[in-house]
């Protein structure tokens, strides 16, 4: 299996990189945000908890984001490997992840990150908002809370890779196919 973690700020082309490498290298795609959005859809009481969190740009609990990716893994153990994208997004989640995978006889290979400067992520999350109708991306203070969560929380997880020599920063700025054959130069540096 080959497991790759994408990593960047909100708005960094994760989403828009991680379609590209899925149908290249034939991994899952666990979108940790596309999961909890279709539980908020789903409107239980959960679901209601859920969207109170994200509106306001905060994160979900660790212990409920990690049954969400226990749960999708065990369902598709069959897979070639999995990309892990908005996931972990704590090193607590990082450190449930190197415990969990083992179960299932793999490990992470790569943490990729994709490294965009703010103005232009503020840019692209209210173009986005503009025609997804994401709450989160139409609302500039809420836009900045979350790159102050990545920030706090979720830039650690970086440095939890970066000690197991797992990680690597490709530049997420230019044409979309340009960042991706960036993106697999790197990917395939880590196939070996
Ligand atoms: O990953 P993505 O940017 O799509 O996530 C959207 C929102 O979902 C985040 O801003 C956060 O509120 C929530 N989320 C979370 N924990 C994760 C992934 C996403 O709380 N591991
Ligand atoms: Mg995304």
């Amino acid at each position: 299996m080959f497991n790759l973690v994408i990593f960047g700020p909100p708005g960094s082309g994760k989403g828009t990189q991680s379609d590209k490498i899925i149908e290249k290298y034939q991994l899952k795609h666990l979108s940790t945000g596309d999961l909890l959005r279709a539980e908020k859809r789903s409107g239980s009481e959960l679901g209601k908890e859920i969207q109170r969190i994200i509106d306001n740009g905060e994160l979900v609990p660790d212990a409920m984001v990690q049954q969400m990716v226990k749960a999708f893994v065990e369902k598709n153990k069959d897979a070639n490997g999995f990309i892990f994208d908005g996931f972990p997004r704590t090193v607590q989640q990082a450190q449930w992840l190197d415990q969990m995978l083992p179960d299932f006889n793999t490990s992470v290979s790569l943490m990729l990150s994709l490294d965009v400067e703010e103005d232009e992520l503020k840019k692209r999350l209210l173009s986005r908002g503009a025609v997804s109708g994401r709450a989160d991306d139409q609302n500039v203070s809420i836009i900045e809370n979350r790159i102050q969560v990545y920030h706090h929380q979720t830039i650690p997880v970086m440095d939890f890779y970066k000690k197991q020599m797992k990680y690597a920063k490709v530049e997420g700025v230019g044409d979309i196919d340009d960042i991706f054959k960036r993106v697999c130069l790197t990917i395939e540096k880590y196939m070996k």
